[in-house]
């Protein structure tokens, strides 16, 4: 992979990855596209991590399809799907990590400890081995988008790295691959979260910017939800990702919310 964005350097060609653990959905071929537009060779990276996963989460049972990964992603315009296997990505011995010490604390990183230091990690061993000059990711994933561009920015990656705004089902549900486990009841009860957000941003709008009223207005349609259990639901700052209590500047809105076993992220932007 290595041998082949150095080739493509040299030809003078703008290389854009997108990074993902695959299972792909409306979602990611939107980063797809976006990134087709903004370079000549668009590179798409599937590799289920396992060090951003904690020993009791998911990664045995994380849904992969690759084949079917390929036929979703073709059409969008991909030049190279990079999917290399756990074994070449860590070989034995390996003991190096990259951590983001203050980003990686608040939020997920509260429930799940080390997990930003594996996205920290691979996404820089992605970078080294696909060189590209700019890389995409979703905006669903806030804090990973946080610590990603801190990352960069801190150890001179010298790359451009682009959010693409959320995409969501037709009724709000916020795209991702872990909605897959969700049964027919839990999907509706899912809806909690983006609902939550909608409440909390028209209370934004009507002019309200104390956070302990925001989160309020966040918290009762998921307080209505029974099978919704609540891992964080906060107001931060959307830089710093530090705690707010009343909003001046754009903050995150950002939820983890359990519905049955599945762990669902969601989150909104409120700009004063
Ligand atoms: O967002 C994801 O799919 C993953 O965390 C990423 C960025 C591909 C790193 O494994």
């Amino acid at each position: 992979m290595r041998a082949q964005a150095e080739h493509w350097r040299r030809d003078g060609l703008r290389i854009a990855v997108v990074p993902t653990m695959g299972s792909l959905h409306e979602g990611h071929l939107t980063l797809l596209r976006a990134a087709r537009a903004a370079a000549d060779l668009v590179v798409l990276t599937i590799f289920v991590n396992p060090t951003q996963f904690g020993p009791s989460e998911d990664l045995a049972r994380y849904p992969r399809d690759e084949a079917g990964d390929l036929r979703k992603a073709l059409p969008t315009g991909i030049d190279c799907a990079f999917c290399p296997d756990a074994a070449s990505m860590y070989p034995p011995g390996a003991q190096t990590f990259v951590t983001v010490r203050e980003l990686e604390l608040p939020l997920c990183g509260q429930s799940r400890p080390g997990h930003f230091a594996g996205v920290a990690t691979v996404v820089s061993k992605l970078f080294h081995l696909t060189r590209p000059h700019v890389a995409f990711f979703g905006e669903k994933d806030f804090q990973q988008l946080a610590v990603i561009r801190r990352m960069v920015r801190d150890l001179d990656f010298g790359i451009e790295i682009r959010g693409v705004a959320i995409v969501r089902e037709p009724d709000g549900l916020a795209m991702s691959s872990r909605n897959a486990y969700l049964s027919a009841e839990e999907r509706v009860q899912a809806l909690a979260l983006s609902r939550g957000l909608a409440a909390a941003a028209a209370a934004f709008a009507a002019g309200e910017r104390a956070a302990e009223k925001l989160l309020a207005a966040a918290l009762a349609p998921i307080a209505a939800a029974p099978l919704s259990r609540i891992d964080y639901v906060e107001l931060r700052d959307a830089e710093e990702l530090s705690p707010v209590e009343q909003v001046t500047r754009p903050v995150v809105l950002a939820m983890a919310v359990w519905v049955g076993k599945t762990r669902l992220l969601d989150n909104r932007v409120l700009r004063p």
